[in-house]
């Protein structure tokens, strides 16, 4: 694993790449990594980033939107078959069929969609901001929330709206059930839970804490509980573990793995450096509609 490490920090050398990681990617695949967080933060640093090769790790909504933001860059995913069914959950097709059945509904794509989706919507948000950029929205407009029913819902609970909910979720957040987490509850008393909205409303009800995986960061750095229980997927307590070495982290059982995200290894890494493959190509129509909806959710203040 070393020499591999060595191997990538060479190339990413040579090409002048800039590597980005979710949260969620495996532990050495952060390590390499020049920007790790959650969607809304890579979604900021691809706008804002000037690389010629933009390496993503994590899954292709994510890949697509770094190259949206940042078209003039060369944008990898080193295992292209790396997806969230999530997204696929809310083909394009179908959402322009939602639209001319609801022309009066706002459309709001959270940001796990594909491009061809992002570009038939109104606007985006992701878990970090899903109930300011609903707040933003007409009051007596009708939402339409898509694909993450969940998601939706637990934004509803605070942002009064009318809303429809697209019947979409997350596969892996939608198995955490309230029995798991009481007792997780049980097993590390005086640990608060720390949950992700993509869960449904009355899991989310059971933690402590909803957040984005980005949100939980701040929320440990302001809670100085000695240890906390972690309902999403696990990659992200590699991350809580390095910058609160102090604190502990319990997973959940059984263990929320997101089997796309862990498709990213370092060889797959290595050899989207050597061989510059598996580009995202996204044409420039797609680009542009697409570009408009999330640059809306990056203007609400
Ligand atoms: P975050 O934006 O909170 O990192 O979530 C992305 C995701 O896919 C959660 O399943
Ligand atoms: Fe998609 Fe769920 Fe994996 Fe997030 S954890 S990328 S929503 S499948």
């Amino acid at each position: 694993m070393q020499d591999l490490t060595a191997e990538i920090l060479e190339l990413k050398k040579s090409t002048g790449a800039v590597i980005f990681a979710h949260n969620y990617v495996a532990a050495e695949i952060q390590d390499i990594a020049d920007f790790v967080g959650d969607s809304l933060e890579l979604s900021l640093k691809a706008r804002d980033c000037k690389a010629e090769l933009i390496l993503f790790c994590g899954v292709s909504f994510m890949a697509e939107t770094a190259k949206i933001l940042s078209p003039g860059s060369t944008v990898l995913l080193p295992v292209p078959d790396a997806g969230c069914p999530m997204a696929d959950m809310a083909p394009a097709e179908e959402v322009k069929m939602m639209r001319s059945e609801n022309p009066d509904a706002v459309f709001v794509a959270y940001v796990n969609t594909t491009a061809a989706t992002k570009a038939c919507v109104d606007i985006c948000c992701t878990s970090a901001n899903a109930e300011k950029i609903v707040s933003s929205l007409p009051a007596d407009k009708k939402v339409l929330f898509l694909p993450d029913r969940n998601l939706g819902r637990n934004v509803s609970e605070t942002v009064e709206r009318e809303y429809k909910f697209w019947d979409g979720c997350c596969p892996i957040h939608d198995k955490i059930t309230c029995d798991m987490i009481l007792a997780a509850k049980a097993a590390h008393p005086g640990c608060p839970v720390i949950i992700h909205p993509e869960c449904r409303p009355e899991v989310v009800k059971c933690a402590d804490y909803a957040a984005s995986t980005g949100k939980m960061l701040s929320i440990i750095r302001n809670d100085n509980s000695e240890g906390f229980v972690i309902a999403t997927e696990e990659g992200i307590i590699h991350r809580m573990k390095k910058e609160f070495p102090d604190r502990k982290f319990y997973a959940l059982t059984p263990c929320v793995i997101c089997e796309d995200m862990k498709k990213i290894t370092l060889e797959s890494v290595r050899d989207a450096l050597k061989f510059k493959q598996h580009e995202v190509k996204l044409d420039a129509a797609t680009i542009e509609n697409a570009r408009l909806p999330i640059e809306r959710m990056l203007d609400v203040k």
